[in-house]
């Protein structure tokens, strides 16, 4: 792990342990451009690979062609309408009416440790501090290294500027230790050219590549089918998902993997391309003219216009990028190592999460204190640990058209309030936890006839209504301070120890009532700061209380809100065949220990699909597992069935929280079976989930290729066996290169549809 400036060839070559990314200043002007990125290189030669250096379109040489200069070259940060046409990251309204930008290096400066951003979530190193350790290299010209001996990571920050607009631009590059992965991220300054200027466009990073045939992946969805993936072949022209929803959505996602047409799980080149925000985004790829691609992520710039004063900075959100040569696979385990040891920083992280059982779709809004303790007395006899009281408690909601806002408990349905409810729970020895909205108003609601003025809105019109609510403007102090004091009041009202966090709408009518004429553009940005520093507050305040967040199912399940909460509801959909593709898109980037899981009622209410108890219990296993059911009414068979699956999950949750996931199959791919492994990071266990969802006529065994083992190890094989609460005795004994390169015949799935097995590993030499 480094970053090394070699003054001669004017490159900067940022190494993390496998992969290396360089940019180099060209020309007297100081272009910033992109070298190269990929696997890790040795050596610091690197004029060969400089493409731009005897191209003829190089402005000093030929200054008669710099358009055409312009509309190839791998700009590290490219401007706009300066004649490179293809999309640009940062574009400006100047008070003289101009829109172009351009960025010329002007020094750089290397950290080591990773600077905090602003108000926004980011990831971080190990260690707290941060110090400069060598500043513009012009005034010395020695090489220099960081090695990160000291540190667990190291900060490139390149410092240019925009001289017609005033504005100092710091491109910042953050590279870790121990994993392979690279922050990214810009500020902006208003140097005082302008007393203030309008940036209305500044995305966080832009990444060129070149000359290779790609294709490229998102991942699409809506409610209750979120983070499926979607794979194209990348042709000309733009391609790109975005949100303009105020949240990063059902419907699209902050993600983006560019990747060589052969790649698959384990071979291949992928770039994939992550943004730490949970507001609107664009995740964009460009093939050019020429074959080159230029990869562009950040703040969608629809409706956004961010007024910079004198002296003011602005701070983007950031993105991370890894690169695997080993396919989706590497790049998947690698963001769960960066998310779970940079990112979050709940003290639950690295902790078994109480089993949960959530009274939603249990009871929806037709629930009193009496039936919440029937559900604890006998969810606690079964071994469940926490019981979850959904939306319904408060105001006077009886259904979802009143009260977000009147947060002060409905005495009907729950006489002596939270305390006597809490208590209860607590004497059946189960924790307590509830749901909330922090961030909604209800046109019925105290709140709102208060103060209407708190709603998101445009004077004139009246707003949009969406699951008849409005969004509160936190975007205001005051709407934030008084939102934090009720959350507050609640949570020191009773021993509540969980709280989800829920967020049912997404934002129309931009308009604040404070942000006056010029700065309505402002209002995405701010409102996502809004929800940033409430979170900030919680968890500041209530160090042990364990947040999942939570949007309408998993329409924010991004890496911002994970800086703030360990897990997230995955999505609303909790049938085990619709989770098993929802569960694969998400765990492509997001460890299995922040995907919210529970085992759903039957027939499903999403699908009305009736699948095994106990194939709803090996799905919802890859995640934080829970129940969201009537405990009280669900089959005798399958009740008997929780207390050995809670066993089940005690014994196998930190290999699952800890370990490194591979995938073996996908349903998705195949449509008929599915199966997934985690292994311990020495690699002496491993826990494979095979989900077989359509039975197939004689031929009930699947081949299993296992992935991730160490292939000198002697491994015991063993179906687990949840009535035994064991290893089941068929035990085979195989090396762990037989077991990845020959594979094992899986023969034990009975017939039927829907059936599913663990196997349990261990390594025995
Ligand atoms: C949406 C969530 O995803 C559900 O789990 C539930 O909490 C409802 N909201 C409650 O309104």
């Amino acid at each position: 792990m480094g970053i090394t400036y070699f003054e001669k060839s004017k490159t900067f070559k940022l190494d993390t342990c496998n992969t290396t990314y360089m940019i180099k200043i060209v020309d007297d002007e100081g272009f910033i451009l992109h070298l190269y990125y990929g696997r890790r290189l040795s050596d610091e030669k690197t004029d060969d690979l400089c493409r731009i250096e005897e191209h003829p379109f190089v402005p000093s040489k030929n200054n008669r062609d710099r358009g055409s200069f312009m509309d190839c070259a791998p700009f590290e940060y490219p401007g706009h309408g300066l004649g490179d046409y293809r999309d640009d990251a940062f574009s400006v309204l100047n008070p003289e009416g101009y829109s172009a930008t351009s960025l010329n290096f002007r020094s750089y400066r290397i950290l080591e440790g990773k600077p905090k951003l602003p108000g926004l979530p980011a990831t971080f190193e190990k260690q707290a501090s941060v110090s400069v350790i060598n500043e513009d290299l012009k005034k010395e010209p020695a090489e220099k290294e960081i090695a990160g001996n000291k540190s667990t990571c190291c900060t490139l920050e390149i410092i240019g500027e925009d001289p017609a607009n005033g504005l100092e631009i710091t491109l910042s590059y953050s590279v870790f230790e121990d994993v392979d992965a690279i922050a990214r991220s810009v500020r902006i300054k208003n140097i005082g050219k302008y007393e203030n200027i309008k940036l209305t466009k500044v995305l966080s990073a832009s990444y060129e590549f070149y000359g290779d045939d790609y294709d490229i992946l998102f991942l699409h969805g809506t409610w209750a089918r979120e983070r499926n993936i979607d794979r194209e072949h990348l042709g000309y022209g733009k391609h790109y998902v975005s949100s303009f929803r105020g949240e990063s959505s059902h419907q699209e996602h902050p993600f983006l993997a560019l990747m060589s047409r052969d790649a698959n799980d384990t071979n291949g080149d992928v770039y994939g391309f992550s943004f730490v925000y949970s507001g609107n985004f664009i995740a964009q790829a460009e093939r050019s003219q020429f074959d080159s691609v230029r990869v562009l992520m950040g703040i969608n710039p629809v409706d956004f216009c961010w007024n910079l004063g004198k002296g003011e900075e602005f701070c983007t959100p950031e993105v991370i990028s890894v690169y695997s040569w080993e396919g989706t696979g590497r790049m998947s385990r690698t963001f769960h190592d960066l998310y779970r040891n940079h990112l979050i920083r709940s003290p639950y992280k690295d902790m078994k999460r109480p089993i949960l059982i959530n009274n939603w779709e249990a009871t929806y809004f037709n629930f009193d204190t009496d039936k919440l303790i029937a559900i604890a007395k006998e969810a606690s006899k079964l071994g469940i640990e926490l019981l979850v009281m959904d939306d319904g408690w408060f105001g006077h909601r009886d259904n979802d058209s009143s009260s977000l806002g009147d947060w002060y408990v409905n005495e009907k349905k729950l006489p002596g309030g939270l305390k006597r409810l809490a208590d209860e729970v607590n004497k059946t020895g189960m924790k307590f936890g509830i749901w909330m909205e922090p961030e909604m108003i209800s046109p019925d609601s105290d709140l709102y006839r208060a103060h209407p003025d708190w709603a998101i809105q445009i004077p004139g019109r009246t707003p949009v209504m969406s699951r008849e609510q409005y969004v509160l403007d936190l975007t205001r102090k005051d709407v934030r301070d008084y939102t934090f004091s009720q959350i507050e009041k609640i949570l020191k009202s009773a021993n509540i120890e969980y709280l989800k966090w829920d967020m049912n709408r997404q934002l129309t009518d931009l308009g604040s009532a404070l942000l006056g004429t010029e700065g309505q553009g402002e209002l995405y940005h701010r409102y996502c700061l809004g929800v940033y520093e409430l979170q900030e507050r919680l968890v500041t305040e209530f160090t042990n209380l364990l947040l999942e967040n939570c949007s309408g199912g998993g329409a924010r399940f991004d890496p911002g809100m994970l800086y703030y909460s360990p897990q997230i509801w995955t999505s609303d959909d909790m049938d085990p065949v619709e989770r098993l593709k929802i569960q694969e898109g998400t765990a492509l980037i997001y460890p299995l220990s922040t995907m919210g899981a529970h085992v759903c009622d039957c027939p499903n209410h999403s699908t009305g699909r009736t699948t095994p108890f106990e194939t709803r219990g090996y799905v919802a296993l890859a995640g934080t597992f829970g129940y969201e059911l009537d405990v009280t009414r669900i089959p005798e068979a399958d009740r008997n069935m929780i207390p050995k699956q809670i066993k089940m999950y005690h014994k196998f949750n930190d290999l699952v929280r800890t370990g490194d996931y591979y995938r073996v199959s996908s349903y998705r791919e195949n449509h008929e079976w599915d199966c997934w492994e985690v292994v311990s990071k020495d690699k002496s266990e491993a826990l494979i989930t095979v989900v077989n969802v359509i039975g197939r006529v004689n031929h009930k065994s699947r081949l299993l290729k296992l992935k991730g083992l160490d292939p000198d190890k002697v491994y015991s094989v063993n179906f687990y066996d949840m009535e035994k609460e064991a290893e089941g005795e068929n035990c085979m004994k195989l090396r762990g290169d037989a077991l990845m390169y020959a594979g094992i015949q899986l023969k034990g799935l009975d017939h039927g549809d829907f059936k599913a097995k663990l196997l349990s590993i261990k390594a025995t030499s």
